[in-house]
């Protein structure tokens, strides 16, 4: 990531909420890049230089996958008028349009359908929700690995969930084959370096790792609301306005029209071909 952190500095930046945790290891060069993530949301003009997409996907075919059944696919959009589509079909995310490449990570089960088909082999399997949350997570490893690589070659990269909002439209548009979906698609591009955004804070630790056994403390109130005021000074000092954490994490799950149209997956899922037993 251009622009990166010192260690140290980046954990204090990503914990503002707790006091800083122990840098002991944090000077490995793979944790201290892990440290400086951030989304990027603006990108320049410059092109990519061959070659690139094939490493980045080397990287993403190099995570770990489900018994090695490797079920995702990726559809690579650099179409103007084609991104320009998957962008309204997106709730309007503009910035998607500006990205030099844009990445579409889809839940693929149709390969592993046309191979047994071809084989003569019945695959009651793929008809399962394990089954396409099998396909889920590997996607979702694999596209983080790409992250990684990309951010490695000094690019940016942004996920899209809202690319989920219609996700029979999507499909129309990329001729996915049933038994695929389009999962969250990914800008990537090199960061306008002027609108280049800072680490954005998470959750202290305390409240989000458990030793042993799940436990709900007093504690997890108390960090929440120090994490609450850390995203209020964030979001001031990144111009994103007075917006705390709570309000906003309350808003996007308060109901079915605040999930951006998301609310009927079950059913898309279905009309897309997946069997969801
Ligand atoms: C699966 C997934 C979907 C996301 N979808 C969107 C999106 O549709 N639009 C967007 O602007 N950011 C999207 N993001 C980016 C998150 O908003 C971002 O990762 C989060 O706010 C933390 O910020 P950071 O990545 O800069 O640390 C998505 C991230 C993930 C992991």
């Amino acid at each position: 990531m251009p622009d990166a952190l010192p260690p140290r500095a980046a954990l204090a930046a990503r914990y503002p909420a707790q006091d800083t945790p122990p840098a002991a290891f944090a000077d490995n060069p793979i944790v201290a890049h892990l440290l400086n993530h951030r989304s990027v949301r603006a990108f320049t003009d410059k092109p990519l230089p061959e070659g690139l997409i094939e490493t980045l996907v080397a990287a993403a075919q190099s995570a770990p996958t489900s018994s090695n059944l490797q079920t995702w696919s990726l559809v690579t959009v650099q179409d103007r008028e084609r991104l320009s589509r998957l962008a309204a079909a997106s709730n309007r995310q503009g910035f998607l349009n500006t990205a030099p490449l844009f990445l579409v990570w889809v839940a693929d089960l149709s390969r592993n359908q046309r191979l047994g088909e071809a084989a003569g082999q019945t695959l009651e399997g793929i008809d399962y929700l394990e089954s396409y949350m099998v396909a889920m997570i590997d996607a979702a490893l694999a596209a983080q690995n790409l992250v990684v690589a990309a951010e490695a070659l000094g690019l940016g990269t942004c996920y899209i969930g809202a690319l989920r909002s219609k996700p029979e439209v999507i499909s129309e548009e990329l001729n996915l084959p049933p038994n695929a979906m389009g999962l969250f698609g990914m800008c990537i591009g090199y960061p306008d370096m002027e609108r280049l955004s800072d680490i954005k804070p998470r959750l202290p630790q305390s409240a989000v790792v458990h030793r042993e056994t799940y436990k709900v403390t007093p504690e997890e109130a108390a960090a929440v609301a120090r994490y609450d005021d850390a995203m209020l000074d964030f979001s001031t000092r990144v111009g994103q306005g007075e917006v705390r954490w709570l309000p906003r994490m309350f808003q996007r799950l308060a109901g079915a029209g605040s999930l951006s149209g998301r609310h009927r997956m079950t059913e898309a899922l279905k009309n897309l071909g997946f069997g969801l037993k």
